[in-house]
């Protein structure tokens, strides 16, 4: 429905600024969330009109005050993205533990947060769409990445729990589980690797972040209220499962 707000955590950059901008394209109010880059965030609110929070989604508190003050400017949220993500990689024998829990926190404690502070107002209203960016890394594994792979696989399995709570209030719950996508986080990969990477994707491509914004926006839409504890994997071929 025209109108409806959705918050796009992570949203000022990358992947989450395509569905931020799809949702607006689609008739949405949308919001979105940074944590640290505020002339990214300047320049994505002045290019497309879409206001941006700063606030941290790992820490719960700042998602509490952060969810009120954009439900008292746009209104109850509607629809939650949890897109919001970073990476830490390195193997496990040279990570540390602050490697291990800003990813942890940052990745997967968000989807529990920026939820939670959501949940009720829809419960309230007998409809919620929400959306969790998971990883094709999540599903399969990566070489350098137990973190990030443990926090993506962890919102695979928060998606289909919540999914099961939500059902008889409307409020639908799916992950999308993004390939390699052509964004900031994936051009820090090693040139030599992300190469290798590149050639395992029968696509033949790094993927684009609008082809995920395309995803988000089917599954949150009105008519796609059957639609709930799915992971719809965007990934270019590279897993299929
Ligand atoms: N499988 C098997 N062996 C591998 C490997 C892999 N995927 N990657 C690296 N290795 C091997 C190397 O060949 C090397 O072996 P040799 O010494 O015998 O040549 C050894 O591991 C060490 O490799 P590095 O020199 O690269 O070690 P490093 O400690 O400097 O770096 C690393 C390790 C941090 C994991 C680095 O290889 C790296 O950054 N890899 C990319 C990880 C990745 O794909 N991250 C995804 C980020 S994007 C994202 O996460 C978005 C998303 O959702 C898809």
């Amino acid at each position: 429905m025209a109108g409806r707000v959705a918050v796009v955590t992570g949203g000022t950059r990358g992947i989450g600024a395509a569905i931020a901008i799809a949702l607006k394209n689609a008739g949405y109010r949308p919001a979105v969330t940074y944590h640290g880059n505020d002339e990214a965030a300047r320049k994505f609110t002045a290019e497309t009109g879409i206001k941006a929070y700063k606030f941290d989604v790992a820490d719960f508190k700042q998602c509490e005050a952060g969810v009120k003050k954009i439900a008292a400017d746009l209104g109850p949220v509607d629809v939650l993205v949890n897109n919001a993500g970073i990476t830490r990689d390195a193997t496990l024998h040279k990570m540390n533990f602050e490697q291990w829990n800003e990813v942890i926190q940052t990745n997967l404690t968000s989807c529990f947060n920026m939820c939670r502070c959501v949940i009720d107002s829809m419960r309230e209203r007998n409809f919620g769409r929400i959306v969790n960016i998971g990883s094709i890394n999540g599903q399969a594994g990566q070489y350098g990445q137990v973190n990030y792979a443990a926090a993506k696989s962890g919102i695979h399995g928060f998606t289909k729990a919540l999914a099961q709570e939500g059902a008889a209030k409307g409020i639908t719950v799916n992950a999308i589980a993004p390939g390699y996508i052509d964004t900031d986080m994936v051009r820090a990969v090693p040139p030599n690797v992300l190469e290798k990477i590149v050639a395992r994707v029968p696509v033949g491509r790094l993927g684009k972040a609008e082809e995920i914004a395309r995803g988000v926006a089917f599954l949150v839409a009105d008519d796609a209220g059957f639609i709930t504890g799915s992971t719809l994997s965007i990934n270019g071929g590279q897993h299929m499962y």
